[in-house]
């Protein structure tokens, strides 16, 4: 049995809003194994992002724990989570999230700058991982300059260069071709399967499904597991 690497224990979250409180988050149970691939499903606004903000310990619940490696994660050891984030975890975001003012390479030497890694190495790095998402020739554009898909990989290429233990990865080609979406899906389960890396994936789009360990589907605040 692999080791549990990442626990969310009895999640709770809810905003404010113009029209009142919305609880989007009513008690979520997770638990995620080394080199396991999980993917949640579930309607538009159920709290698929919200719900992976937390987990990624980039967004703090209301109530309730996660764990790291059995770790209880107290946000306010800044130092720690930031250390996590940066380092053993990677985020692809529904939108990116891509800084406008650096371009392609830039933008996906950023974590490795970070961690500390020399320019040069890091430089080197990042160029190898534009290459995975097939756009090295692209390095030198901005984020305004490339299109959806082209950003979205290169949000890809950002959240994979640092080699995370966990891979958080929300609608990752929601705006991809297929011969693209293909490519990335098949560059994160080769990097789960090689590397004993954990995925947890959002989608909408049923055909993942059967390359996943377990499903989930979220709806009024809580996971429900589905067959996959
Ligand atoms: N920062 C915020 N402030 C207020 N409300 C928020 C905030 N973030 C999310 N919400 C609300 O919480 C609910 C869940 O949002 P979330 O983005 O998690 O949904 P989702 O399942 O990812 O939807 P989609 O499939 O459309 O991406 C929505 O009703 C949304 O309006
Ligand atoms: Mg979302």
């Amino acid at each position: 049995m692999s080791e549990t690497i990442l626990k969310a224990h009895n999640i709770f979250k809810s905003f404010d809003s113009p029209n009142g409180k919305i609880e989007v988050l009513k008690g979520v149970f997770l638990e995620l194994k080394k080199g396991e691939k999980i993917i949640i499903q579930g309607p538009s606004g159920s709290g698929k992002t919200t719900l992976l903000m937390i987990l990624s310990l980039l967004d703090k619940p209301d109530k309730g724990k996660i764990f790291y490696k059995e770790i209880e994660v107290f946000w306010a050891e800044n130092k720690f989570v930031s250390k996590l984030r940066n380092e053993k975890f990677g985020f692809i975001f529904q939108f990116y999230n891509l800084i406008n003012e650096l371009n392609a390479l830039e933008n996906v030497m950023v974590p490795l700058l970070i961690k500390g890694m020399n320019f040069k190495d890091a430089r080197k790095k990042a160029e190898e991982y534009l290459e995975l998402v097939g756009l090295y020739s692209r390095r030198f554009s901005f984020p305004t300059q490339l299109s959806g898909g082209e950003e979205q990989r290169v949000a890809i290429a950002r959240a994979l260069v640092n080699e995370p233990e966990i891979i958080f990865a929300d609608e990752p080609t929601g705006n991809l071709d297929e011969k693209n979406a293909m490519k990335i899906m098949n560059l994160l389960f080769e990097l789960v399967d090689k590397n004993g890396v954990s995925l947890i994936m959002v989608s909408h789009n049923p055909y993942w499904l059967k390359y996943f360990n377990k499903g989930f589907y979220l709806a009024n605040g809580k996971l429900n597991e589905i067959e996959v």
